[in-house]
């Protein structure tokens, strides 16, 4: 681990961000109970993307099971394709995965898109050894592990299920209903926040890799032919790009372009993602990403998902290295049609025309009484091949006779007696499969950035101090109460004080322990934007002392106006200055 992702999981578990599940029973690995810190936190960061990705964007959000049963799994293509890989050591039995040895190992960045087979031959070439105990791996066999946990719904095993591995399935499943809640209008969004798990062979970098993450994720059905996104509210945005072609090109690096750029360049070929990483960019700043820390990269095509059509990930840089905090994929129609396919139901929304249409439309009329004495048992299928041949090619039947195929075997039909003409019908629409762009944000890998980048050292009254420069928006604590002494009543007016606060809706931590100054190094260490001091000037004047984390400057405020002082300055409706 680096310095910084040791620094960051001591201060963790010591302050009560995040820390190892179960380690009475020795913990295990890939499994993270947020402390109270990090749940607050955390509740933040959601509540920050609610606010804009489903609040500002008038999207919908629901809450689906984490247990879906393997029927979902297949059509989704999750159950065949959802793997690493995975390369077992011989001697000690432990399992690692292959393409994280050889990135960690040799110069090769992106090992993921790589085949199994050459994987293998990459460990030879480079003499790879276990991580665990030295032993070479060379010619030992690479295999495909699928990461779902699998679990039996109820007794016994007939029903196979499994947790799912992103939360996006629960939504496409429930596409037909949640069409009609849009009253079948596209475009129209879905979001969810919730459980995600992956059997990961290698959980790691604490937060980073983990075996049971939070994922918060929006659906956004489109019609593909004619909805475009507002790209003039983003296309001003000045974002961070390390495209595909920078990528593989030897001195390529990241162009800072606005989205407009981007898009016409076609650096970035979809409008709708263009649109959601000009979008997003300003909601990393707001619950404090450090933008010189932060890029957006494009997914080469051999690491692309199964039903991905292109994706950018939003990265953060962490202890020296790139991590994904977010995908933006174009999914096209992939997943409707999967569930379609694999369930009978419609995955369609119906789409009126402005005014009803007038339409030709080739049909065939099979006559039987000629197909069955000249086909014999074939006659049926042929007659159900000629319905289906009429719809996929018309063309066909501008000739004679036409000719289908009925299991591996031709058969020539006089053009009379397939019944073909073309009729005049009046349609009011036509039933389309929406596109789907996703953004799909890990937030337990946010929360993990989101602390790294706001550590910061600096020097006050001549001891270095150590502080978390978190957005007030998404700090666990907005403000630090304490009375100067516990004496005199000061301590009586501090708890007052702290519980109107609380009755304001802030977030408030009262301390009465310690000298002042150990205090504020205790709130400054979890981030808390502000601490307010009850002194003996408070029961003389009515005022109290307001501190600000990164500055430390200090101002009086009347204790009458402290509640709505506190709360623009939270909101960023005031700044400390302005006080
Ligand atoms: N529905 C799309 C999807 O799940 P993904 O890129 O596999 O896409 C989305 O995951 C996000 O979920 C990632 O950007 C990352 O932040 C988070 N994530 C994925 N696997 C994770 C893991 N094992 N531990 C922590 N976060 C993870």
């Amino acid at each position: 681990m680096s310095d910084e992702g040791e620094r960051l999981t001591e201060l963790a578990k010591r302050r009560g961000f995040f820390l190892q599940s179960a380690g009475a029973y020795g913990g295990v690995s890939g499994f993270y109970t947020y402390g109270p810190q990090g749940a607050a936190l955390k509740d933040n960061v959601e509540d920050a993307w609610r606010d804009r990705y489903v609040t500002r964007e008038g999207h919908m959000e629901i809450s689906a099971p984490d247990v879906m049963p393997e029927a979902v799994f297949e059509a989704s293509g999750h159950l065949d394709g959802f793997d690493d890989m995975i390369i077992e050591c011989p001697e000690c039995g432990e399992s690692h995965r292959a393409d994280h040895l050889v990135e960690d190992n040799t110069d090769i960045e992106e090992a993921e898109s790589v085949s199994t087979e050459e994987i293998a031959e990459l460990i030879a070439e480079h003499d790879l050894v276990c991580p665990s105990c030295g032993t070479g791996l060379a010619g030992e066999p690479v295999d495909d592990f699928n990461l779902m946990f699998e679990t039996n719904i109820g007794p016994g095993s007939s029903s196979p299920g499994y947790l799912r591995p992103e939360t996006a399935q629960g939504i496409f499943v429930e596409f037909p209903q949640l069409a009609e809640y849009a009253r079948n209008q596209l475009p129209f969004g879905v979001a969810q926040i919730g459980k995600a798990y992956r059997n990961e062979i290698s959980p790691r970098k604490s937060l980073i890799r983990v075996r049971e993450f939070t994922q918060a994720e929006l659906e956004h059905f489109i019609d593909p032919e004619t909805d475009e996104p507002p790209l003039e509210r983003v296309e001003d945005v000045t974002v961070p790009l390390y495209s595909a072609k920078q990528q593989e090109s030897e001195d390529g690096d990241v162009q800072e372009l606005t989205i407009r750029e981007a898009v016409d360049e076609g650096i970035i070929g979809d409008e709708w993602v263009a649109f959601y990483l000009g979008l997003s960019k300003a909601w990393y700043e707001r619950i404090g990403v450090d933008m010189d820390r932060f890029r957006y990269r494009q997914h080469l095509s051999g690491e692309l998902a199964h039903y991905a059509a292109d994706c950018w990930d939003a990265e953060s840089e962490l202890g020296g290295d790139w991590v994904e905090i977010t995908g933006f994929a174009y999914r096209g129609d992939y997943d409707l049609k999967k569930h379609a396919e694999h369930s009978g139901e419609d995955y369609t929304v119906f789409k009126q025309y402005d005014e009803p249409v007038t339409v030709e439309r080739p049909t065939v009329d099979p006559d039987m009484s000629v197909l069955g004495p000249e086909f014999g048992g074939a006659a049926g299928a042929i007659g159900s091949e000629l319905e289906s041949l009429v719809e996929r090619n018309p063309d066909a039947f501008d000739s004679d006779a036409v000719t289908v195929e009925v299991d591996g075997e031709e058969y020539t039909v006089d053009i009379e007696a397939t019944g073909y003409s073309v009729e005049e019908v009046t349609e009011s629409g036509e039933h389309i499969r929406p596109h789907v762009v996703e953004p799909s944000f890990g937030v337990g890998r946010l929360v993990y950035t989101v602390l790294a980048h706001a550590h910061t050292t600096d020097e006050v009254d001549g001891e270095e101090r150590s502080y978390l420069s978190l957005p007030p928006e998404v700090a666990p604590t907005t403000v630090g109460v304490f009375p100067l002494m516990d004496k005199d009543g000061l301590g009586e007016r501090a708890r007052e004080v702290a519980s109107d606060l609380r009755a304001a809706g802030l977030e408030v931590t009262y301390d009465d322990s310690g000298a002042i100054g150990r205090r504020y190094r205790r709130q400054d260490e979890v981030g808390t934007p502000f601490c307010v001091t009850i002194d003996y000037e408070t029961q003389e004047d009515g005022t109290v002392t307001v501190r600000e984390r990164d500055t430390t400057a200090q101002q009086r405020v009347a204790v009458d106006d402290l509640a709505e002082t506190l709360t623009a300055l939270r909101d960023g409706d005031l700044t400390f200055d302005e006080l």
